[in-house]
């Protein structure tokens, strides 16, 4: 790497940020605490990062004039949501460090090669075969057996691209009803887990390789998308060291410069397995916001700037409840509340099943 790149990127800077996304709307927030302007790429002037970002481009990823002009206002780059398209960030990184790079977004845009990934460090995983074409899918359902979960390989998110197989499903309409296709990469088939519990661990990773994380937390998920997260999990102290050092593992090995978050299933006999990993903010960690001194985004944009991360320790234990489509209505339950901490992220239509909104709740630190 050019130590060019690995120079300080000091306050005041431009921080460029790929996706418009509340991801993207809460690092706004945590950089400008720390004195730098964000310039935000997106694809309407509408999204919730565009609507609080000094500077935004609306164009699409593919168009190299728009990424270019953007590429050149800015001193670093980070992104939001992972399914940019690769070429496009291989491009930006021509003119301006992009921190996580293409290298690792190549990696984590794909879970069979994000699979293969965690299993070649000897992490376990659920059972996994690569199904690139439909006509595969026999075989791959022979081998790996039911209950298994059909994935689109790119481009899924909050459980979109994923189909449960039992025994008696038709493979053919499991293949049409993934949406898998050249454009996914096909698909994965992965083995079911009856999991006892859902955690999770956010890592972040400076320039310098200086590596830190939050404690692990317990995810509780309603229709595939993510409800709630309860900081720490409720898990033994041996789950919580394993989870941690997983997760540090990770990130220095796919030399993540940001943040790492990695899902894992505790599985009924205990031990922890890798679900997937995300190189950016993680809905897991939005209680960080007002539980520690440094919140997750905060620990972002520390890291892809060089700074010192600080302390990721929690001053409070916390609950995290996403605000969900129609839920986003109770507002008023919430600003009267007088222990919520509230969070709108500023989209008009509450979609079902779209984020809209978050509300924290902290109470005394417990001593896991
Ligand atoms: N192999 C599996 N066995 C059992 N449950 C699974 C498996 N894979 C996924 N799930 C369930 O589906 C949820 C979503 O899956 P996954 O995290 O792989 O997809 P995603 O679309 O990227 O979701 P998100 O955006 O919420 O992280 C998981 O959190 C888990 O509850
Ligand atoms: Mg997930």
């Amino acid at each position: 790497m050019n130590n060019n790149f690995l120079k300080e990127i000091e306050p005041g800077s431009i921080i460029g940020i790929l996706g418009g996304g509340q991801l993207g709307r809460m690092t706004v927030e945590a950089a400008s605490k720390l004195g730098y302007q964000c310039h935000v790429f997106c694809q309407s002037e509408e999204e919730p990062a565009a609507q609080i970002s000094r500077k935004v481009t609306v164009a699409s990823f593919e168009d190299q004039k728009s990424l270019e002009s953007f590429a050149s206002s800015i001193d670093i780059v980070t992104l939001e949501f992972e399914n940019i398209p690769l070429d496009s960030v291989k491009f930006i990184e021509s003119f301006v460090p992009v921190r996580p790079n293409s290298k690792i977004l190549s990696i984590v845009q794909n879970r069979i090669n994000e699979k293969k990934f965690i299993s070649n460090l000897n992490i376990k995983t659920a059972p996994f075969i690569e199904v690139p074409e439909k006509s595969f899918l026999f075989e791959a359902a022979a081998q790996i057996g039911a209950p298994a979960v059909l994935k689109t390989a790119s481009m899924g998110y909050d459980g979109k691209g994923q189909v449960l197989i039992n025994k008696n499903t038709d493979l053919e309409l499991a293949w049409e009803e993934s949406g898998a296709s050249p454009k996914t990469n096909g698909a994965i088939l992965e083995g079911f887990i009856s999991f006892k519990k859902e955690i999770s661990v956010i890592a972040g990773r400076s320039t310098d390789g200086s590596v830190t994380s939050y404690v692990p937390v317990e995810n509780f998920h309603v229709d595939h998308i993510l409800d709630q997260t309860l900081a720490p999990a409720n898990i033994t102290h041996k789950q919580s060291i394993q989870a941690i050092e997983i997760a540090h593992q990770l990130i220095i090995e796919l030399d993540v410069v940001g943040l790492l978050a990695v899902e894992m299933f505790i599985n009924t006999g205990g031990d922890i397995l890798v679900n997937e990993v995300a190189a950016r903010p993680h809905n897991s960690g939005h209680w960080t916001i007002e539980a520690c001194n440094i919140s997750q985004f905060e620990l972002l944009v520390r890291a892809i700037c060089g700074l010192p991360l600080g302390s990721t320790e929690r001053n409070s234990d916390a609950r995290m409840k996403n605000l969900l489509g129609e839920e986003i209505n109770r507002y008023h339950d919430f600003l009267t509340d007088p222990s919520a901490h509230v969070h709108f992220y500023g989209k008009s239509e509450a979609k079902s099943g779209r984020k809209m909104g978050h509300v924290n709740w902290l109470s005394p630190k417990s001593i896991k």
